[in-house]
Parts: C-alpha cells; sequence; structure tokens
C-alpha cells in the first residue's frame, strides 16, 4: 500500500514503524511541518502496560525507549506550607523529543521516507494517490476539521489555562505544588523525564489568568512571572518554553477534549490526537497514540479482512479504551477546575481527593500503593469523626458520625426504598421482618420507606402511612426492635406523591396509573407526570395549610414511634419536588417563577416540621440535585442553593439523589454517579451530606468518605438482596469493632477467616 502520515508525532512515526514491521514493501512517507529535533512539550509519562504492548509490537525500539526511562514512585503534594508524600505510584517517563528521535530512526532504518518543514494541506490534490492517508497531525488536525461533518467532531474547550514548560530543576517525585495567591489559586504539576530535566506545566483558571495579566504579558514575560511564583521549587533554576520556534503553537493554551464519532473518511484514518484526547493530568495521550498504531496496524495486514472490516475492528477496540480513558480524564480536568472546592481541606485530605480525582484510584488502590501513608490518612479521619477521641487505624465507612445528638456508629445507610406491601398504610409483618433484618446487618442508619402523609399522597395503595393510631402502633414496634436488637439508628422518611400519586405497585409498573380505584392527585400546577397519568389538580392555599399541617401531625407520629430522625422527601418528582422543579411547577403566584419562589413552599413544609421535631434530634431532606434536563430544569448549580436554603431552616443532612422528575430524563448512569453532586453541595455548600447512587462496594464507601465527598453513604439496592453488607464489607476489610447481632458471631467470625485466606492466596498467586 501507499500510505502518507500527516504529522510525525508519535501516533505518525509509530504506525509508519508498526506497517513496515508487518509488510517491509509497504511504501510509507511521513510528513511533518516542523523540522526535526524541533517539537512542543517536554516529558511524558508511561504506564507498564504501555511498555508491554510496545515491547510485544517492536523489542527494538522498546530497549531503547525503556533503556532511557527515567523513574519514580512518591508523589509530593505541596499545599498550605505543608508536603504530603506518598510513595508505590511506580511512573515512568521519557523526554518528548528523544522519544520523537528514536522513532524517527527506527523509521529510517525500516525505509519509511521522513519528510520535514512540510506542511500538508488537505485540499492538495496529491492525498488522491494514495491509498490511505493518516491523519496523525495531532490535537488540531487540519484533515480532520477539514471534514469534520465526516467525522462527527465533538471539541469541547476545557476552562483553565495552561503552559507546558521545561527547567534543568530535577524534581525527585511527580510533584504538585499549589500556590495561593492574591489573584486565585496556581500550581504545577512537575516530573522528571532525564537526568538533568523535568516538565514543568503551569495551571490556572481563567480568572486568575487574566488577574495576572498573563493575558497581556509577552511569553518571555510569563515565565518570568512563573519562575517568580514558584521560585521556593525551583531552586533558582529557569523555566523554558519551546513553543516560540514551532509552527502551529502558543505558549498559554486551553486543553481541548476532542472525541469522533467515526475515525475515517474517504481514504483519510484518524490516529492519536486528531482522533481524540485525554486532559495532559492523566497523562495517557502518548500511550494512547502508540496503542492506536498498533491496533490499525494489525488490522490492516491481517490477511483476507476488508478495508471496511479493519476499520471497524479498530474503530470499536480503541473507541471502548478511548471512551474509559475520557471518561477518567473528565474527572481529573473537572477537579482542576473546580480546585478551589477542596482547598478549605487539610492538606492530608487535599491530597487524598487529587490522587483519587479521575475515579480510577481507590481507597484499597492508595493501601496496596502506599500502606503506611493510607493508615495515616485512615487515623486522620477518625481523629476528625471523633474529636479527637480515636486515632484508630480503620476504614472510613466504620467511623462514627453525629448530627445533633444522634450519633450513628458507622457511616453506611440503608437508603429508602418502598416495598409497596402495606394496607391501608399499615406496615405489616413483611416491613418488621425486612427492617429488622437490615438493622441486624450492621448499616448505621436505616432509612423507611417513603411514608405517606395522607392515603391521597400515596404513590400506590401498597405505600406505608402516618396518618392515624394503627401506623404509630405498626412503625414502634418496628423501631422497638431496632432499638432493642440492634445499634442502628432509624430515620422515617415523610412524603406525598403529588402528580405522580395513585399508581401501582412497584413491579406492577411504575407511575402507571391503576387499572380502577384511582383517587384524585393534585400538584403545584395541573402538569401531569406522563400522558397516561392523571393531569393534578392545582394547590390553592388552603390545600397547601392542609398537606403542611398533615406532615407536621405525621412528624408528631413520629416522635411517638421514636424514631431518631426525620426526612422530608423532596425529590424524584412528588409533591414537593414538583414545586421545586420548574418542569412541573408553571404557577404564577409566589409560589412559581423563581428558584426562590418555587422553594417556598417546601422550605414552609421543611420549617413546620422542624418545630415540631425535637431540637435534639436531626433532620434531612432529599432533594434532586439534577433534574438530568440541562438548563431546561434543575442543574447542579442550583443544587447548591437548595441544599443551602433547606440547611437555614435546620436540615442537618442533604440526602443528594437526583432525576426522576420528569419522563423525559437523560440520565447519566455508571459507578457513583450521583456521588459528583454531593461532593458539590457539601464542598461549595459546606454542608453535611449523604450521597447515594450505584455505591456498591465498600472500596467506592471509602474513597467517597475519605475524600470528603459525602458524609454519609446510602446503598438501596446492594441492601435488597444482602441485609448484611456492611457486615460483609466489615469481613472483608478485617474490621472486627463491628456491631454483630450476638446470636450471629460465628457465621461472622467464620466469613472473616475465609476472605482472609482467600485474599492471601490471591496475592500468592499474583506474586
Ligand atoms: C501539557 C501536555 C502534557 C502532556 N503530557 C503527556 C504525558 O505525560 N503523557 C502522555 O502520554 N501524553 C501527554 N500529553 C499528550 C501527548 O502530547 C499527545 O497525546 C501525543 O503527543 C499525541 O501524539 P500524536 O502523534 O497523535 O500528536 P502530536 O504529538 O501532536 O503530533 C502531531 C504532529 O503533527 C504535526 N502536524 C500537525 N499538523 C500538520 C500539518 N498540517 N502538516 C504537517 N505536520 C503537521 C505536528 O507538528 C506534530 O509534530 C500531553 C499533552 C500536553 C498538551
Ligand atoms: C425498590 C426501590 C424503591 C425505592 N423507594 C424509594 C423511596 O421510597 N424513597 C426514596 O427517596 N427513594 C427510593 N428509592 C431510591 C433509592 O433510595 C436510591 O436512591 C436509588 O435506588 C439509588 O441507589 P442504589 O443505586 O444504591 O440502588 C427506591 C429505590 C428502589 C430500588
Amino acid at each position: 500500500m501507499k500510505i502518507g502520515c500527516v504529522g510525525g508525532g508519535p501516533a505518525g512515526l509509530y504506525f509508519a514503524i508498526s506497517m513496515k514491521l508487518r509488510d517491509p514493501s509497504h511504501e510509507i512517507e511521513v510528513f511533518e511541518r516542523n523540522a526535526p529535533g524541533v517539537t512542543f512539550g517536554w516529558g511524558v509519562v508511561f504506564s507498564d502496560l504501555t511498555v508491554d504492548n510496545i515491547t510485544r509490537n517492536d523489542p527494538a525500539s522498546a530497549a531503547i525507549i525503556t533503556k532511557e526511562f527515567a523513574h519514580w514512585d512518591d508523589i509530593d503534594v505541596h499545599f498550605k506550607g505543608e508536603t504530603i508524600t506518598s510513595g508505590g505510584h511506580g511512573f515512568i517517563g521519557i523526554g518528548r523529543k528523544r522519544l520523537l528521535e528514536i522513532l524517527q530512526e527506527r523509521a529510517r532504518e525500516l525505509g519509511v521516507a521522513l519528510h520535514f518543514n512540510s506542511e500538508c494541506d488537505p485540499a492538495d490534490p496529491k492525498w488522491r494517490d494514495y491509498d490511505l492517508v493518516i491523519a496523525s497531525d495531532g490535537i488540531n488536525s487540519r484533515f480532520r476539521d477539514a471534514h469534520a461533518d465526516g467525522f462527527g467532531v465533538d471539541e469541547d474547550v476545557r476552562a483553565n489555562k495552561f503552559v507546558w514548560l521545561g527547567t534543568s530543576k530535577v524534581f525527585e517525585a511527580f510533584t504538585f505544588a499549589f500556590e495561593e495567591t492574591e489573584h486565585g489559586w496556581i500550581w504545577a504539576h512537575a516530573y522528571r523525564f532525564a537526568s538533568d530535566c523535568s516538565t514543568f506545566i503551569v495551571e490556572c483558571s481563567e480568572d486568575t489568568w487574566r488577574s495576572f495579566g498573563f493575558d497581556r504579558m509577552s511569553q518571555d514575560e510569563s515565565i518570568a512571572a512563573c519562575e517568580k511564583l514558584f521560585a521556593k521549587y525551583l531552586d533558582g533554576h529557569r523555566l523554558e518554553s519551546n513553543a516560540s520556534h514551532l509552527v502551529g503553537s502558543a505558549a498559554w493554551l486551553n486543553f481541548k477534549r476532542i472525541k469522533c464519532e467515526r475515525w475515517s473518511s474517504g481514504n483519510v484514518i484518524l490516529l492519536g490526537d486528531a482522533a481524540h484526547t485525554a486532559h495532559f493530568s492523566i497523562g495517557s495521550g502518548t500511550k494512547l497514540a502508540l496503542e492506536d498504531a498498533i491496533k490499525l496496524a494489525d488490522v490492516l495486514n491481517r490477511p483476507g479482512l476488508s478495508l471496511e472490516a479493519a476499520m471497524d475492528e479498530y474503530v470499536a477496540e480503541r473507541n471502548l479504551e478511548v471512551l474509559k480513558l475520557q471518561n477518567s480524564a473528565r474527572n481529573s480536568t473537572e477537579w482542576f477546575e473546580t480546585l478551589e472546592r477542596y482547598t478549605h481541606f487539610e492538606p492530608l485530605q487535599f491530597a487524598y481527593s487529587l490522587l483519587t480525582r479521575s475515579q480510577r484510584i481507590s481507597h484499597e488502590n492508595l493501601r496496596l500503593r502506599d500502606r503506611e501513608w493510607l493508615e495515616g490518612v485512615e487515623r486522620w479521619f477518625w481523629k476528625r469523626a471523633t474529636a479527637g477521641k480515636s486515632n484508630k487505624t480503620a476504614p472510613p465507612m466504620f467511623a462514627p458520625f453525629k448530627l445533633r445528638e444522634m450519633e450513628v456508629m458507622n457511616r453506611v445507610t440503608v437508603s429508602p426504598m418502598a416495598m409497596y406491601s402495606a394496607v391501608d398504610g399499615v406496615p405489616n409483618d413483611f416491613h418488621f421482618v425486612h427492617y429488622g433484618e437490615r438493622a441486624l446487618g450492621g448499616a448505621g442508619l436505616i432509612f423507611t420507606e417513603m411514608t405517606c402523609v395522607s392515603p391521597e399522597g400515596r404513590i400506590s395503595p401498597g405505600c406505608t402511612g402516618m396518618w392515624n393510631a394503627d401506623h404509630v402502633a405498626a412503625w414502634k414496634r418496628i423501631v422497638d426492635f431496632v432499638h432493642t436488637q440492634s445499634k442502628a439508628k432509624i430515620c422515617l422518611q415523610l412524603g406525598h406523591s403529588g402528580a405522580k400519586g395513585s399508581t401501582r405497585l412497584g413491579w406492577e409498573g411504575n407511575d402507571v396509573p391503576l387499572d380502577d380505584g384511582n383517587w384524585p392527585v393534585m400538584a403545584a400546577s395541573d402538569v401531569a407526570w406522563s400522558p397516561v397519568n392523571q393531569v393534578p389538580r392545582p394547590m390553592t392555599r388552603a390545600d397547601m395549610d392542609m398537606v403542611r399541617d398533615q406532615f407536621v401531625a405525621a412528624v408528631k407520629m413520629g416522635i411517638e414511634c421514636g424514631f431518631d430522625m426525620v426526612e422530608l422527601h423532596a425529590a424524584h418528582g412528588y409533591l414537593l419536588a414538583g414545586f421545586i422543579t420548574p418542569l412541573q411547577n408553571h404557577r404564577t403566584d409566589e409560589y412559581g417563577g423563581s428558584l426562590e419562589n418555587r422553594l417556598r413552599y417546601p422550605l414552609e413544609v421543611f420549617a413546620a416540621m422542624r418545630s415540631a421535631w425535637p431540637s435534639d434530634k436531626p433532620m434531612s431532606v432529599r432533594i434532586s440535585a439534577t433534574d438530568w434536563a440541562g438548563d431546561n430544569g434543575i442543574t447542579p448549580d442550583e443544587a447548591v442553593l437548595i441544599g443551602e436554603a433547606f440547611a437555614r431552616e435546620g436540615a442537618d443532612l442533604i440526602d443528594v439523589s437526583a432525576g426522576q422528575s420528569w419522563a423525559g430524563q437523560q440520565p447519566v448512569y455508571g459507578r457513583m454517579f450521583q456521588t459528583p453532586f454531593s461532593d458539590r453541595i457539601r464542598n461549595e455548600g459546606k454542608l453535611a451530606t449523604m450521597a447515594v447512587g450505584n455505591i456498591y462496594e465498600p472500596d467506592h464507601a471509602n474513597s467517597i468518605l475519605a475524600a470528603g465527598r459525602a458524609d454519609l453513604v446510602a446503598l438501596a439496592r446492594p441492601h435488597l438482596v444482602d441485609p448484611f453488607w456492611t457486615l460483609r464489607a466489615a469481613a472483608q476489610l478485617d474490621y472486627r469493632d463491628v456491631a454483630v447481632p450476638p446470636q450471629y458471631l460465628n457465621g461472622m467470625s467464620q466469613l472473616a477467616r475465609n476472605l482472609k485466606r482467600e485474599a492471601e492466596m490471591a496475592a500468592a498467586l499474583r506474586v
């Protein structure tokens, strides 16, 4: 095949090498706009896996690359005058210029024609003479942008400014240096890539950048300013740029996330940064470029594979890798973009939050990397959780948490879950066993299902209620069992279904109206939940008074039952959520319109409940932190304001859920998918929060808590099939100080022994 590669970066060169290795008869030319030895950037970081891949693909170039690698293990985080060092991170890096030299030499040796100082124009007719044109022309690819529609390009220009500099100062550890200045926070990512050289990337928000006047400075002035700012880390060494003598490069940049729906159009195939980018803070762009090159060369040389089938396989495999990395990279990018959310943390927690920012590294990964450091974090967590009384080294999920005078023994919560099994709202033996069993299972806090304040306020005929003496007696029996047979606390969740009322039992059709016996429903406005649901009656002020008083009456019954805590359900599109979201609230009075107006009634209900509930007992509110409707519904920004508004009325905890507030929602699911909303409300609003949503492993819980993303974690579905989730987690983590019912002690110790033995065997096999 006759192939032209546009761009002599890692992708283009390594593809040319990989093609020649598979079939020397290919005619391959690489065109690079810059001169040899002139390139942007300094060092690049690799992973062990990438090294394995390039060694298998071309042992000759891999041998030279790996011989020249700089290795380092530690990460230093400099923050507020402290240096937090953690080890075991195992990085390898090489200078970008040196990497390109090695690849150029190898390409020449294999017979690839290299043309430097050769700017390529996609409109040039010469490209028609090539069987394939490989667009390996980097992030600003002209070849991709010339056919942007054909490739389905999606570009996202990120908020922060960065400049990629180098220095002769040799950093022994991967260094993050954060500096607080009168213009805001500015920081450096620095690492050694040769025995005498380090990369030094400076990053800050656009506001800080402008406030410093970087927008008006020449490159030399910018560099001088950075040298002054980071003088204490540079020990007199200078910072340098290599961008000035480059074609198409600038000093300060905004990172651009690229993804493409299609990777080929006509005879042009995208490779490396031209097809996709991953933020530099997770250091994987070069790895992706090299692995793309290997895969593309593989499929193009596989006998019998058509070009179409080859492209399908190339894109399917590489796209999956890219999506995984871009997901982590997005988390990491956002962490740096919202840095000020975390700058109130103590240095140790700040460093933990930084290390776990991409969600690829978890609590247990950190334990494997540096056990001693992680145990230091755990001790710090316990000390804070117990106001200095405990010096325990144990997983954060088992640390106590206090809200007003209620102390939960650990941070695991059984999230509210409707069981649709009551008759006339009265909980029965099913509920007694259900809640009792979960209380025995070790969680610190058990929530009841949404318990409705009136018969009309039920979602379905099977919902539990709290409006008469039968309810009080039945709930009291459950609460008494929890208090006498376990150490768990129990919270009563109170709600009213609003527009989502009068529907079938959950498993007979969520939100589907009853076949017969429907009751009239009311809501903020006459907006039906869906075309098949009833149009609700807009509430009058008299209705609002009545419902508020029903909530207060239910709270008073909750006191009689002995509940430890009460939660107001203002999420998921039910009555109060229907006031908060503009998607359901179309009122034109003082309860509709602005967020302040839409919150007025839910806050009034909360305040009335709070004054009826004992002041030594806590109250929480469950909210939907987004309607998953873009700017048309509640946004995560507004969720912070909503959390703050309830906190002003006395909410001690914001239970941060999301969505279910309109039928057309577009949720983005995934592991711990709602935790970012909790993180935001906790750290921007400085409020206690509970995170919920696809948190299912002890490692998730510990990572969320230690990183300060929530104060409690709630698990719903995992508790349906495993009431003993917390005890199992304790056995798994070899944590002994957990509340095991004495009747079950033998089972617990056997489980712990077996799990420990299995872990030891797995570790021995790994060695
Ligand atoms: C600040 C920063 C830090 C980074 N750190 C890391 C890291 O630690 N680890 C890592 O793996 N990755 C890192 N990356 C990403 C990495 O640099 C890229 O992912 C990688 O270079 C992609 O390789 P590529 O060959 O696809 O593109 P590039 O390396 O950008 O190469 C494209 C080449 O095409 C040439 N070119 C462009 N247009 C034309 C044209 N019209 N005609 C001729 N030639 C053209 C360019 O001059 C360039 O040489 C970092 C990136 C940045 C910005
Ligand atoms: C069967 C079932 C019933 C639920 N009922 C309620 C409820 O009554 N009140 C409430 O606030 N959330 C309810 N939820 C939502 C859960 O509390 C939780 O937010 C959601 O399931 C996500 O958590 P998970 O991924 O751990 O399951 C229910 C969830 C399930 C699965």
